[in-house]
């Protein structure tokens, strides 16, 4: 599953660069990030335009770019990436990561990265069956390369034989099986983040101290995990996270309502992380509200609609997730809740626990199941909490799936 994956594609001075060009444009059509690192002498054999123009990216050659006077940080590169892979790699740059020989950039990415690497060798027959060769593949695999065998076929000296290097749809498939599939890839998922705020007048609005910090780490763990993310969220300083598919930005709890009505239908989980307001000014005034002259200023709220009851209210293979923040009884409030709208499950927080609920970059919550059994998590990163969350969810939706079986 290679979607939004972080793909380093390293290339070095071979014929069959060329080939790199296939596979950049493979990857990035499945939906990773690819960048590129080439060495000096694979500019002979295909051009950093078409490889910058393919993979969306500046190609990278040389540590210091002359013309800006910027430098390219090799750390930063190494480990920006989730795997980097170097197809082509003639017998020179494999003699030199095996001896950590570290002479251009891409070697230098190479000792940086703290990735898994792949090694896709293209060469002449008698180098590559020559015992330097040899010895130097296994010493790459002993320090835990993968290394992608060459084919047989005709190569570039005019003979017959081996060295040639896999094809891309090959290198493409050894890619893709390395990033194994979790039981959401391709699943999607709807979250609600954020406050709304609803507005008394043009300068003026009723809100929330939400900051959107914990919806968004779910949604941020939900694209890790191969999901297509519909993200809807109330106005926060954050921005969306990389690999969101569908990014609504709302202020309204009617505007936040209108969007998950529209997407709840297609999605199989939604998350309702959103601080949403109960209440809405009756009246909108449609000019500043002038102080002269008044002591005591009275606002007439109505009911704002309940976004996670209307969802629950009309689920049908829908996993729902409601979060409950409270300020006293809080088991109690939070079942409730559960059952009033018709969640799957609740998760609950606390004010009352230091370092939990709005604006921190931490939480502490306990996740109310199915059957209303509480699964206590320690003080921790809302990120952290994320992933509890999925890890969780994972094993019941496998189980949810293997029931349906
Ligand atoms: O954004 P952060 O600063 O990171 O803070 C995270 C959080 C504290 C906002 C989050 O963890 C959280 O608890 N979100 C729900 C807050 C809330 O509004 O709780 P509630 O108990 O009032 O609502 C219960 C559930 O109904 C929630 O899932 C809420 O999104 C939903 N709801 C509430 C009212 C409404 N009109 N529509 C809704 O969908």
């Amino acid at each position: 599953m290679i979607k939004n994956k972080k793909i380093l594609l390293g290339i070095t001075g071979s014929i069959a660069a060329y080939k790199a060009a296939i596979l950049v444009r493979m990857l990035v059509k499945s939906g990773a990030e690819v960048r590129v690192v080439m060495t000096p002498d694979a500019k002979n054999f295909v051009t950093p335009l078409t490889l910058s123009t393919l993979s969306k990216n500046p190609v990278l050659v040389d540590y210091f770019n002359p013309e800006n006077g910027s430098w390219n940080n090799h750390v930063e590169l190494g480990t920006w990436a989730d795997l980097m892979v170097i197809a082509p790699c003639t017998a020179q740059t494999i003699h030199k990561m095996a001896h950590g020989v570290c002479d251009n950039l891409l070697t230098a990415v190479y000792l940086s990265a703290r990735c898994p690497v792949l090694v896709a060798p293209a060469m002449d027959h008698e180098m590559y069956h020559h015992v330097v060769t040899q010895t130097n593949i296994k010493l790459l695999k002993k320090n835990g390369c993968g290394i992608i065998s060459p084919g047989y076929g005709s190569l570039a000296s005019g003979i017959e034989g081996d060295g040639r290097m896999a094809e891309p749809e090959e290198i493409f498939l050894k890619i893709d099986t390395f990033f194994p599939t979790t039981p959401f890839s391709g699943k999607k998922i709807l979250i609600t983040a954020g406050p709304t705020f609803e507005p008394i007048d043009p300068v003026r609005y009723i809100g929330n101290h939400s900051s959107g910090k914990m919806g968004y780490a779910l949604a941020e763990e939900a694209v890790k995990r191969g999901m297509e993310v519909y993200l809807v969220s109330g106005p926060v300083a954050l921005n969306p996270p990389a690999g969101v598919d569908h990014f609504t930005k709302v202020q309204t709890a009617v505007e936040m309502y209108d969007a998950c009505m529209e997407i709840f239908p297609k999605v199989d989980i939604a998350v309702f992380a959103a601080a949403v307001a109960d209440f809405k000014p009756k009246t909108t005034y449609s000019e500043k509200f002038k102080k002269d002259g008044q002591e005591f200023l009275s606002i007439e709220l109505e009911k704002n609609p309940d976004i996670l009851a209307a969802c629950g209210a009309i689920k049908n293979h829908q996993w729902v997730i409601g979060f409950a923040l409270e300020t006293e009884n809080e088991e109690y409030h939070a079942l409730q809740k559960k059952k009033n709208k018709n969640a799957d499950w609740i998760v609950l927080n606390s004010l009352k626990i230091p370092g939990s609920g709005f604006g921190t970059d931490t939480n502490q919550i306990v996740i109310f199941d199915e059957n209303d059994r509480a699964h206590p998590f320690s003080l921790k990163s809302k990120r952290e909490l994320a992933f509890d969350i999925f890890e969780l969810l994972q094993n019941k939706f496998t189980d949810k799936q293997e029931n349906k079986k």
